[in-house]
């Protein structure tokens, strides 16, 4: 299916591309992101290819990203036709001011003035919050979001990073005070990362919310650079390398588990010949209730490979090998949930879907 087929974000009636171009990688501040020049190009063909939906935030390389879109949409003249999202929650204001952080009621304002001001626009399309603080009341959050989609300065809200009793939390407390709901939650979602699918999938698809998918890639391992018998490799060049060197995370990554992914991942791509990052993110594309995956890209060449990923079908019995190299341990309750639950509760025969014209009943 072609990048210019386009979803509708959760329940809303916002329009988007089924890949969003993630601009993390806008700015150098970080050491493995691109030049003002080369970020514009890679804005620029993202949407010449068809796509409408940015991603960013505010503590993005210091602001750069948001202040690079800002200028590219300006000089494109194209503010209406973009779908923008981006985040708030980290302090990115000068002096580390102590309100400055964090999800309350001040601290929105503050970013969304910043965000606004950075991005030269108006409004911003979709306004998520990056991450739970641990300690704002989600009522806080909720209603202060409401007011902005009042005021104009936001269209839609979406919560990124956040445990789902609060993500479920939120959606209740629009549903029952009338405020705008949670249209998207934003999640690290890849062959590596599948632990969403314990709740996320679920609550989306009751609640309305679509899923938007960052590092389909796992940041990287998943790109086509590390090939199986190369295990432990870290001298291959981009963002991996770099965060190794640093001593960051990424030697979470580096496990017999990932490893084995990484070789199926190779196996399949080369039996349906298609670059490993393509099949990776198509993968994920095709998960229930993704509404959108964000891709990263460093290099035109990348990008322009990613944009191809929905080009094409993965064979269902060739979905069943990434599936089942990426399984994951369930853990307790979903452990309780696995075997036949129904026929121990009400001692019948399983229950029977609903005839096709009605909708799907759902066992959850
Ligand atoms: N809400 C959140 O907390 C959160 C967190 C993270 C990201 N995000 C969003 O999600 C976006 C994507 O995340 P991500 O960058 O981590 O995604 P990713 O797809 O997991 O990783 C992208 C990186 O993989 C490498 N790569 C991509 N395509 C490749 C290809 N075809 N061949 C070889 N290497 C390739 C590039 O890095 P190198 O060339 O440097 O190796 C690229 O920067 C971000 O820009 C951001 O908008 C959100």
């Amino acid at each position: 299916m072609p990048i210019n087929n386009y979803y509708n974000l959760g329940k809303t009636g916002l329009k988007v591309s089924r890949l969003a171009l993630g601009t993390m990688t806008f700015g150098k501040e970080w050491g493995w992101g691109n030049s003002r020049e080369e970020s514009q190009q890679i804005f620029n063909q993202y949407l010449d290819l068809g796509g409408n939906f940015i991603d960013t935030a505010d503590m993005y390389t210091g602001g750069t990203s948001e202040r690079y879109i800002g200028e590219f949409m300006k000089e494109r003249k194209n503010r209406e036709e973009i779908v923008l999202s981006t985040k708030f929650t980290f302090n990115t204001a000068e002096g580390h001011k102590i309100n400055a952080g964090g999800n309350g009621r001040k601290n929105i304002k503050r970013s969304v003035e910043d965000s606004l001001r950075r991005l030269k626009t108006d409004y911003i399309d979709l306004y998520i919050m990056h991450c739970w603080d641990k300690v704002t009341p989600v009522e806080e959050v909720m209603r202060s979001l409401d007011d902005l989609v009042r005021e104009g300065k936001i269209l839609h809200a979406g919560l990124s990073n956040v445990p789902a009793w609060y993500a479920s939390r939120a959606q209740s407390l629009a549903q029952h005070r009338g405020y705008e709901p949670i249209c998207t939650f934003q999640l690290e979602y890849s062959l590596i990362q599948r632990a969403i699918e314990n709740e996320y999938i679920d609550l989306g698809q009751i609640t309305g919310a679509g899923i938007m998918a960052w590092s389909p890639l796992g940041g990287g391992l998943l790109s086509g650079k590390y090939k199986p018998g190369i295990e432990g490799q870290k001298d291959v060049e981009g963002r991996l390398k770099k965060i190794t060197d640093d001593g960051g995370e990424v030697s979470s990554k580096d496990n017999e588990r990932n490893w084995g992914i990484v070789k199926a991942l190779h196996e399949v791509s080369h039996q349906i010949d298609q670059p490993m990052a393509s099949t990776a993110i198509n993968w994920v594309a095709n998960q229930s209730n993704v509404g959108s995956v964000i891709i990263g890209a460093t290099k035109m060449s990348q990008l322009e490979s990613n944009m191809k990923a929905l080009d094409f079908e993965i064979p269902l019995p060739l979905m069943e090998v990434l599936n089942k190299a990426s399984d994951f341990d369930k853990v307790y309750p979903y452990t309780f949930f696995q075997s036949n639950i129904q026929q121990r509760i009400i001692k019948e025969a399983e229950l029977a879907d609903k005839p096709a014209h009605y909708h799907k009943q759902q066992r959850v």
